[in-house]
């Protein structure tokens, strides 16, 4: 249960008449149960450096995830495949030093757990020595239960991540929704098998709205969607398709809610006519003697 009781929005960018998790000084695991209880939506934004994860963090943001998809989005990758721990690091540092009351959860890359429950701890210890996160995710179901089991032993909090898992894009053949037909069953089975493993919620992406709201009505722990539709528990998405920064294809589900790229475009192209046209620096801009 929360510290504080759940009451009106504080942040003051909450909508009027809706429900925020109250003004914590620091959200932590016990806050997303509290929150699926108390039937409170959690907020989530990807992150990977000081400045977002500031502006985040002072809007209220519950929690920031240095995803993995700080691959395509900062490292100038197609896919997150090539990422590595030593990759996610510095920027998991950045994010989680720039914060106060966010949670901060680190992403753990492509083939740094998956060859057992032992690499998946040394990873996730690496993650919370050296960038103060506080706690790890990592992808898959049932096929990753022991690892999460062992980490969450460790006392490490993990965030649980299935239905579409970027990592196994060429193993699923591309990116494609997760959970039709038959594909439900084997969702709540994954579903199922990280809450028994100890994940303290669930990141569900790219999954039919009608079988995210059954998993989300079957598990104690809370769902965060991502193309999940609203029948989740929370709602995380990827800040530079959000904002209108990203260049490549935004997936459907994300709605934006500003157009970084146009503004920058255009300071871009302001700034070099300025220069050539002897506007900046003007006087102001210069030092006396
Ligand atoms: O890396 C990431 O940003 C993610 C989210 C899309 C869930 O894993």
């Amino acid at each position: 249960m929360p510290e504080q009781p759940v009451g009106p929005a504080q942040p003051a960018s909450a909508t009027p008449g809706s429900q925020s998790l109250p003004n914590l000084k620091r959200v932590r695991t016990r806050h997303f149960l509290a929150a699926k209880q108390q039937g409170i939506k959690i907020t989530g934004l990807t992150s990977y450096d000081q400045l977002s994860a500031q502006i985040f963090d002072a809007a209220g943001i519950d929690f920031l995830l240095v995803g993995d998809s700080a691959g395509n989005n900062v490292l100038g990758y197609d896919t997150t495949l090539p990422v590595t721990i030593d990759d996610l690091i510095p920027l998991t540092r950045a994010v989680a030093g720039a914060v106060t009351r966010a949670f901060v959860i680190a992403d753990m890359p492509f083939g740094s757990y998956e060859t057992g429950p032992l690499e998946a701890l040394h990873t996730a210890i690496r993650f919370m020595k050296e960038t103060g996160a506080h706690a790890v995710k990592l992808e898959g179901g049932v096929r990753s239960a022991d690892q999460i089991g062992r980490i969450v032993d460790a006392g490490i909090p993990v965030m649980a991540h299935i239905g579409f898992t970027p990592q196994s894009e060429h193993g699923l053949g591309g990116h494609i929704i997760q959970g039709r037909g038959e594909g439900a069953e084997q969702l709540l089975a994954d579903a199922h098998a990280v809450e028994d493993a100890g994940a303290f919620a669930v990141v569900m992406e790219m999954v039919p709205a009608a079988v995210a709201a059954r998993v989300t009505k079957e598990l104690r722990i809370p769902t965060i969607g991502v193309g999940a539709g609203p029948h989740v528990d929370g709602q995380l998405l990827v800040w530079t398709d959000w904002a209108g920064f990203s260049t490549g294809r935004i997936p459907k589900f994300v709605r934006q809610y500003a157009d970084l790229k146009g503004i920058l475009s255009d300071a871009a192209t302001r700034y070099k006519a300025d220069v050539e046209n002897g506007e900046y620096p003007a006087a102001e801009h210069s030092y006396d003697e």
